[in-house]
């Protein structure tokens, strides 16, 4: 049986906090697409943990953590993230399984992603700089390397053979690249080795078998369901699909095996990088929600764009994946605001078509429901019952909605600070 565990918004939703939440009920936590990309904070008895390419089940006994083969590697950040993770006290060495099958980020991807980006100019994506984009490219235009093919005699042969077509992109790009490439392929290939002491293992394979010996797995989601690759405002997207159906491709998984989605939303949103942003506060409100929520990347440290709860774009994700249940993230950043306002749609735009072919360059204009607010910290709060009756009424009204319960709702980082409802 799996459930998977998904964010419904820009990214950043709160995965990491979520899923080492969840982790006790299961026996396997798998990551099934992205890669450094991600950034996944953990906050445990005060401490904070931010996770990249690690599952975030790994501070638990006897959990399996499964990187699996949607995921794309970067040895060097791997390497860095195991050791500060075992220096954190976890045993990554008997928890941590990666798949044969997850495509390598070499140091020249981490390079093209810098030369697209700055090729594009105003029009960049505001990528994450860590190679994603070029390193999908080449797995589905099949010269991708994989981190199995490093047990092959031929892997460096592999390795010069796509480093050539990278250096001919280089040229094309006009972009110094040498210096850098020098510095960091003896690391990268130090690090693949290291890596080859840990368990790589037929994860399509590893995973049915915990799953026929009615073993649960959560499978964990990266970036959000608005940054899919089909799915989010393209091109301001990441290279993988993140929504629910990525699961399957990125596990080997078989969809009759899903038993439920859950997914993760703040009571607000937040983008980094570029792209469309309709509900986007541009003033003191948005600075509010930015300082109070400290939303600055987990990965890159940039700041996170801020902006009220965007309903048609939540429904959207909800549809996407199918979600059963819903996880509100966050509220406690808001109180202390006299007013919440949340966009129940968009103007001029149909029922069916509430999010756009493309909303790049155009300007929607949402429609806001205000709410009242809070002023009480419900950050200390740890019963439904004892949460303010506004901030109780924008729950229910948010479930009615979505036509979809919130089970959890989030008032803090820390795994404390966790409210389950019913
Ligand atoms: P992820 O990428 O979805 O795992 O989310 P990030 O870790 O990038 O960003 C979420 C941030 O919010 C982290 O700094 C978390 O520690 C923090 N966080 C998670 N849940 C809550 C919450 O309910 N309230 C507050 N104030 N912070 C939270
Ligand atoms: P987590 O898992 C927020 C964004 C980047 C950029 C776009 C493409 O922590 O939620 P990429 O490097 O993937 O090619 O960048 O996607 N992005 C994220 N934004 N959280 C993330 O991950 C993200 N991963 C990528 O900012 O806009
Ligand atoms: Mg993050």
């Amino acid at each position: 049986m799996v459930d998977v565990l998904l964010g419904l918004q820009w990214g950043d939703e709160g995965k990491g906090k979520i899923a080492d939440f969840l982790t006790p009920s299961y026996d396997v936590v798998a990551r099934f697409q992205g890669g450094p990309n991600a950034g996944h904070s953990l906050e445990i008895n005060g401490k904070k943990h931010v996770l990249n390419t690690i599952p975030s089940g790994i501070f638990h006994e006897n959990c399996i953590n499964l990187i699996g083969n949607g995921v794309v590697i970067d040895p060097i950040l791997l390497r860095a993230e195991i050791e500060k993770t075992i220096a954190a006290g976890a045993d990554v060495r008997s928890r941590l399984y990666i798949s044969k099958k997850a495509h390598l980020i070499l140091p020249s991807h981490r390079l093209l992603d810098a030369a697209s980006e700055k090729a594009k100019g105003d029009d960049k994506i505001g990528s994450t700089l860590r190679g994603i984009s070029p390193t999908y490219q080449d797995k589905t235009g099949r010269s991708g390397l994989r981190i199995g093919d490093a047990d092959s005699p031929d892997f460096k042969k592999l390795y010069t053979k796509a480093l050539e077509k990278h250096i001919s992109v280089f040229r094309y790009y006009a972009f110094d690249y040498q210096e850098e490439l020098t510095r960091l392929e003896s690391q990268w290939f130090e690090a693949v080795e290291y890596l080859r002491g840990f368990k790589q293992v037929n994860s399509e394979f590893f995973l049915h078998r915990h799953i026929t010996e009615g073993k649960k797995v959560l499978a964990e989601g990266a970036q959000g369901s608005l940054l899919d690759l089909d799915f989010g405002s393209y091109p301001y997207v990441t290279s993988s699909n993140t929504i629910s159906g990525g699961a399957c491709v990125g596990l080997g998984l078989a969809p009759k095996h899903i038993r439920k989605v859950t997914g993760i939303f703040k009571a607000y949103c937040t983008r980094v990088g570029s792209g469309p942003f309709p509900t986007e506060l541009n003033d003191e409100t948005g600075e509010f929600l930015r300082t109070k929520g400290h939303e600055f990347g987990a990965t890159t440290g940039r700041p996170r764009r801020t902006g009220w709860l965007d309903l048609p774009a939540l429904k959207y994700a909800i549809m996407l994946s199918g979600v059963d249940e819903l996880i509100m993230m966050k509220a406690d950043v808001l109180s202390g605001l006299d007013t919440i306002n949340a966009a129940l749609s968009y103007e001029g735009c149909s029922d069916e078509e509430q999010c756009p072919f493309n909303i790049q360059g155009t300007t929607v204009t949402p429609v806001y429901k205000e709410f009242a607010g809070w002023q009480e910290d419900i950050s200390v709060m740890r019963q439904y019952n004892e949460l303010p009756e506004s901030f109780r009424n924008y729950i229910s009204f948010m479930e009615a909605e979505c036509a979809v319960p919130i089970r959890i709702i989030s008032i803090g980082p820390d795994r404390e600070q966790t409210i389950q409802k019913k």
